[in-house]
């Protein structure tokens, strides 16, 4: 859809309830790929002054009717989006039958065919697609809807709740009805209509309820589903012992789809996922791929309570549904996996995704006070940090206390559409604590800036020490001023031989704050923000020495991994400023320190091998650019190669013994996440012996290709020898094209590769492969690997000088808004990071944005472009 006219922003401010309710809801869906026929009953009920509303986009009017009576076409108002009825009983039935072309939708909101199946989008505003209804999440309903279908093309019906009647019809069609007595919003709506095999299972709840449990995937794939099933069981007991929820329904289902938008979708009693977070078998999918799996499972799963049972009153409210359902998803997988591996996972996603936006023209509030399309909001901020905010809510009012405060929640608000501050208010009644200040962590964009320094008390003799806190959060758009917001702090002493103390609380409310701690005559360090207590950035006055100290003895094992992030930190800034200037970086004490305490490490066999894996991870170019801005991007990735190759130098020996001693002897491949962390670790020490560029890695990397059993171990050796260059690559990708070009969820990692590789005939490579017959441009999974991949994992090409990485990108993102505005304007966030590069580069990444402005571009593409340009 192009626009004209400057769009007018939806606000929160605004906010006004709705003028209707809605008693009852039926639809009644003849299916046809190129003009589905939807009639809606709809049982009304005035509850305040004004027309009657209704939303609806794309889609063909053919009637309306008011208690049976077909209404004139002077009785009613049409326009681009909305229908309109000036005056209308207290009390009515409606009655509307509209038109839509589900094949031509290629948007893939709304009603849409995927791989010649019928299923539906709605969250956030598709429902508007399908028929003429109030769209917006506080208008609750019981809906009976009835499908009626050819019955060859489209064996399987389904839709939410439960199913109450089904038959055969003449002309070789059939119907099914389905019934969801719960009350719900209309993006929670979802039908789905083709030919699937099943996987079932079964799931019996506290109370003793058996629940069918059914995946319904493309034919073949039933057997891929079975880490999606065996994630669901262990998800919906976690949220009995952990929540104390139950499932509702009769019955649970999912469908994977291979056309999708975003990762997976909540439905009531009917989800649908992207068939790549669901789908998933040893040969075909990664270790990180099976991990996915069971958190968006889970996750999905969770929203059944907090988002479905209790919805958000308006979409500023995302966070009350998305914040909460990502800390439970991250809570299962802590669970499942191991906490400290788990939190440290979260917390490199969140500063290299989240931090990123919190810290550029993107930046906006947990909950927003505005926007121009909702769609554009499904980001970091809302999920990630709005996930942080209900962790430190809980680190704040201790585990009883947050436990009481959801049991109040789920009880007070069942049934509702609600806001965060009804949310925080469950809070208040468990604890008594005032949540006026938490409030602004919702409010406030922006990531606080915590400075800690060491100080000793003046008075003599010197009986205790101090430690002194003091934040500042710096101005985002919009937001010059901002307000101290209340910062749990886990804190603790850490001496030679471990902790001198118990580990403290301190809950920040003021700007600063000093903390006194007895005096230990011993060398000791602090270890600040345990667990990473608070999502803020720290800036410690730690020396090497205090970081290398925290490396070896930290009880808290995410502070043990984060001291070696930080010295990491410190170096890859000092290299790749060195670098940009054209000065090679020098070897230092810290760089040796650094090696060394990394070597411990490798070596201490009471960490487990994920944890190993992580620790010689170093921090991402992201967080690198955001210190070190304005900078040249690929200075900066330079400087992580040097530092991998430094370590590589120190470690040689280390890393391989441990790369052998961690292949696996035992021939059978499990998920779980212990054999996930030796291929981690494996992986990881390929990854950094390739550093070195000696024929070492290359041999190995060759063998492991040949070899591989797995996709981990697979795509690990493919992606080493695509980094090394060389002969081998060229091979190797036409040989993994040729063996998988059949399984599209591979060939996505295929397109990924290629999209990341330093071609030696730069973006000609790329072009050429965005031409390929395999390239799918109507498909997001496709487009994502291949344009996503490009500008989040191609530096070099990327951010080449001469302008046309970019020049690439803008093209297709443009050629994708012509299709799917949506998708097109998530690509286009890898622009957010634009003021942080050198100003030439700036310069580019303007000229880029003003011409996709000038191109009118959708609405969701324009409010990306508009304020990421500033
Ligand atoms: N609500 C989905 C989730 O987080 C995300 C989603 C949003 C999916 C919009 C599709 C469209 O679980
Ligand atoms: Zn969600």
């Amino acid at each position: 859809m192009r626009t004209d006219a400057a769009p007018t922003p939806t606000r929160l401010a605004d906010y006004t309830p709705y003028n209707f309710e809605i008693s009852e809801t039926r639809f009644d869906f003849r299916l046809d790929p190129k003009a589905t026929r939807v009639r809606s009953l709809l049982k009304m009920k005035r509850t305040g002054p004004g027309p009657l509303v209704l939303d609806g986009e794309a889609i063909d009017l053919v009637s309306v009717e008011i208690d049976g009576r077909q209404l004139k076409r002077s009785e009613y108002r049409l326009t681009q989006d909305k229908l309109i009825l000036e005056e209308t009983p207290d009390v009515f039935t409606l009655n509307i039958e509209s038109k839509c072309n589900p094949s031509a939708n290629t948007t893939l909101m709304g009603l849409y065919v995927s791989g010649g199946r019928f299923c539906t989008q709605c969250e956030a505003e598709g429902f508007r697609r399908i028929t003429y209804f109030p769209d917006r999440p506080d208008v609750m309903s019981v809906f009976t809807v009835l499908i009626d279908a050819d019955k060859t093309a489209y064996p399987t019906l389904l839709a939410n709740g439960n199913k109450i009647e089904e038959g055969d019809i003449d002309g070789g069609r059939h119907y099914a009805v389905w019934h969801d007595p719960f009350l719900k919003p209309c993006y929670l709506f979802a039908l789905v209509a083709g030919e699937f095999d099943l996987l079932e299972d079964s799931f019996t709840t506290m109370s003793g309820r058996s629940i069918p449990l059914e995946i319904f995937v493309d034919p073949g794939d039933a057997p891929k589903a079975a880490y999606a099933m065996d994630s669901l069981i262990r998800a919906m007991a976690w949220d009995e012992r952990a929540f104390g929820r139950e499932y509702d329904l009769d019955r649970f289902m999912i469908v994977a789809v291979r056309d999708f938008n975003f990762g997976a979708m909540e439905n009531k009693g009917l989800n649908i996922f992207n068939s790549s977070l669901l789908l998933a078998d040893a040969e075909t999918a990664t270790d990180m791929n099976f991990e996915r799996i069971e958190s968006v499972v889970a996750h999905e799963y969770f929203h059944n309570w907090t988002g479905n049972r209790i919805t958000c009153r308006d979409w500023f409210q995302l966070c009350l549904k998305e914040g909460f359902t990502v800390f439970r998803d991250q809570e299962f997988s802590a669970d499942q996996r191991g906490a400290a591996v788990q939190r440290i996972k979260d917390v490199r996603a969140l500063r290299a995704r989240q931090f990123a936006e919190d810290n550029g023209p993107l930046a906006h509030p947990v909950r927003p006070t505005e926007y121009l399309k909702i769609d554009n909001f499904y980001t970091a901020t809302i999920y990630e940090k709005g996930a942080e905010l209900i962790r430190m809510l809980k680190a704040w009012l201790g585990e009883d206390m947050f436990r009481k405060g959801s049991d109040i929640y789920f009880d007070r608000l069942d049934g509702t559409a609600a806001t965060i501050e009804q949310f925080l208010a469950c809070f208040e009644t468990a604890s008594g604590e005032d949540m006026g200040q938490f409030m602004r962590w919702y409010e406030q964009a922006g990531t606080p800036r915590l400075t800690v320094r060491r100080r000793r008390t003046p008075t003599k003799p010197v009986i205790s020490q101090v430690v002194s806190f003091k934040q500042v959060t710096p101005p985002t758009p919009g937001q010059p001023k901002k307000a101290a917001v209340l910062i749990p702090i886990r804190w603790q002493a850490i001496g030679e031989n471990g902790p001198l103390m118990e580990p403290q609380l301190t809950v920040m409310t003021t700007k600063s704050t000093d903390v006194s701690y007895p005096r230990f005559d011993e060398p000791h360090s602090i270890s600040v923000l345990q667990g990473f207590s608070a999502p803020v950035i720290l800036n410690s006055d730690a020396t090497t020495a205090d970081l290398v100290r925290l490396m070896g003895n930290d009880p808290d094992a995410f502070n043990r991994w984060e001291a070696g992030q930080t010295l990491a930190r410190r170096l890859l800034v000092d290299f790749a400023k060195a670098l940009e200037a054209g000065k090679m970086p020098k070897t230092n004490p810290a760089l040796r320190d650094y090696c060394k305490a990394l070597g411990t490490t490798l070596n201490d066999p009471q960490f487990d091998n994920a944890f190993k894996a992580l620790v010689l991870t170093s921090p991402s170019s992201m967080e690198v650019l955001m210190e070190a801005a304005p900078i040249d991007p690929i200075a900066v990735h330079e400087a992580g190669q040097w530092l991998s190759r430094a370590v590589a130098d120190a470690l040689r020996d280390d890393l391989l013994v441990t790369y052998k001693a961690m292949r696996d002897k035992t021939g059978v491949f499990s998920p779980d996440a212990e054999a996930a962390g030796r291929r981690a670790l494996k992986s990881r020490c390929l990854a950094l012996l390739s550093a070195r560029f000696d024929p070492l890695a290359a041999s190995l990397a060759s063998n492991q290709l040949d070899n591989a059993t797995n996709m981990t171990d697979e795509l690990a050796a493919l992606i080493t020898l695509s980094r090394l260059g060389g002969q081998r690559v060229e091979s190797s990708m036409e040989a993994f094209f040729a063996k998988w070009k059949d399984q599209p969820l591979v060939l996505d990692k295929w397109f990924s590769v290629q999209s990341m590789r330093d071609h030696a005939d730069g973006i000609h490579a790329i072009t050429r492969l965005a031409e390929t017959p395999s390239y799918e441009r109507n498909n997001p999974n496709r487009v994502r690997a291949l344009v996503g991949g490009f500008s989040m994992g191609n530096t070099k090409l990327f951010h080449k000088l001469d302008g046309s990485g970019y020049r690439f990108f803008a093209d297709q993102v443009l050629d994708m808004d012509s299709r799917n505005p949506s998708v097109a304007a998530r690509l286009l966030g890898a622009f957010e990071i634009w003021r942080k590069l050198d100003p030439r580069r700036q310069a580019l990444v303007q000229a880029e944005l003003d011409r996709i402005i000038a191109a009118k571009p959708s609405k969701n593409v324009l409010e990306i472009a508009e304020r990421t340009r500033g």
